[in-house]
């Protein structure tokens, strides 16, 4: 007898926040159920789709059609892609565009791209009459397993990144890992830097599992699904537990305090995407835990040696144009360091760990420490 294959792998994670809870919906070719899902949450709804110019050539037809199957008004807003666009400017285009769409309090903005485009998309529906839901559609890796999940939303400021925002929480998240296939294959490794980051900071056996399953998840097929169904999942319970960052939400945090520094020494530009700061970040953060006596030295090689092994940057020196301009000295990092919005008082917040597999918020790191430290690895 032969078992029959099963037709879809749809694996739902549900974020458990009350009467604000959602699912997060996770498979191949999810996309096309988007316009069902919509009409069960909310019959006779009107959707606006915000997305950028990079995503709409390649997955806004297929987004319209699954609402137009469902019988679901829609008009969309495109925006231009990158950072650039998570701006005043930009808030102000997709808000007009918004209310000239006629969308109303009980309608549904449809966020369809990246992280860019989650953040700004999430960020007007906030704030649009007061507070619009609104729908999740990661299309990069870095949102699908990040950004999408837990209702982080907001725009930089000139003075520096996400300083403006609101904390508002997703109706539903559509995950299809099909979209990734598009995605380039250096920004999918920047955002598999993310999930490497869960099993890193709590989860050693997932962490052993990338170790030797890497390869299958760039290739997609299962192994992506598990992968960014177990990184929803550890998102998930950390923002069940802690909404609004006032405890373990900061563990999330690891590799960002040394990377959000690089990434602005290198000026929010190509040189270095977020999540290649990211691994860097957590390499520096996991060998300063072994400098600190807390890990042994080849707790921190092991971090290292699985983000080389998938091809991201884990040191300095990998910064494109590190050798000919150099980068910024300890004392410029520091300084960056210290503008980042998680520090408080002259004292640093970094998040250190215990083992791969278990990492902690320590406060009061102090700064010589670290500043020895990075001038240490600025050498190498
Ligand atoms: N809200 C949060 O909790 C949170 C968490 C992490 C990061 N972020 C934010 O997310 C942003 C970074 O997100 P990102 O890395 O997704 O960047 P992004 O949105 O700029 O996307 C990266 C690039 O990939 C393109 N792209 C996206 N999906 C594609 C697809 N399927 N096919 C082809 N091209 C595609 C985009 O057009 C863009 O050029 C930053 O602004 C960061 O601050 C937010
Ligand atoms: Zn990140």
């Amino acid at each position: 007898m032969t078992v029959p294959l099963k037709r879809s792998d749809t694996t739902t994670v549900d974020v458990a926040l009350g009467d604000r809870a959602y699912d997060i919906v996770i498979g191949r070719n999810v996309l096309s159920s988007l316009g069902a899902r919509v009409a069960a949450l909310r019959p006779g709804v009107r959707t606006a789709i915000v997305t950028d110019k990079t995503v709409a050539r390649h997955w806004l037809a297929a987004t319209e059609a699954s609402l137009a199957a469902a019988a679901i008004p829609t008009s969309h807003i495109i925006v231009d892609e990158g950072e650039g666009s998570k701006t005043y400017a930009g808030l102000e285009k997709v808000s007009e565009a918004l209310i000239a769409a006629k969308i109303e309090r009980n309608d549904l903005v449809v966020a369809l791209g990246g992280g860019v485009v989650g953040d700004l998309a999430g960020f007007a529906a906030a704030i649009l009459r007061r507070g619009v839901d609104f729908v999740q559609v990661p299309t990069s890796l870095l949102a699908q397993v990040d950004s999408s999940v837990g209702g982080k939303t907001g725009i930089n400021s000139p003075q520096g990144k996400n300083l403006l925002g609101a904390f508002h929480q997703p109706v539903l998240v559509i995950a299809d890992t099909a979209v990734l296939d598009t995605l380039s294959p250096r920004q999918f490794r920047a955002g598999y830097a993310e999930v490497a980051k869960y099993g890193v900071l709590g989860d050693e056996a997932f962490f052993a599992w990338l170790e030797a399953n890497h390869a299958d998840v760039f290739k997609g097929g299962s192994a992506r699904e598990h992968a960014i169904a177990t990184s929803c999942r550890a998102k998930a319970a950390i923002v069940a537990r802690d909404e609004r960052e006032t405890g373990d939400r900061a563990l999330l945090n690891l590799g960002h305090t040394f990377g959000h520094a690089l990434e602005a020494a290198t000026g929010f530009s190509d040189r270095l995407f977020h999540g290649e700061g990211v691994a860097i970040g957590m390499v520096l953060a996991a060998q300063f835990s072994a400098s600190l006596g807390m890990i042994p030295p080849s707790d921190a090689a092991r971090v290292e040696r699985h983000l080389a092994e998938v091809g991201l940057p884990t040191h300095l020196k990998d910064i494109a144009g590190f050798a000919q301009e150099g980068l910024a000295d300890a004392d410029a990092l520091m300084a960056l360091m210290a503008q980042d919005k998680k520090v408080r008082r002259g004292k640093l917040t970094f998040i250190l760990l215990e083992t791969v597999g278990r990492a902690v918020i320590a406060k009061d790191v102090e700064p010589a420490r670290v500043r020895d430290f990075l001038q240490g690895k600025l050498k190498v």
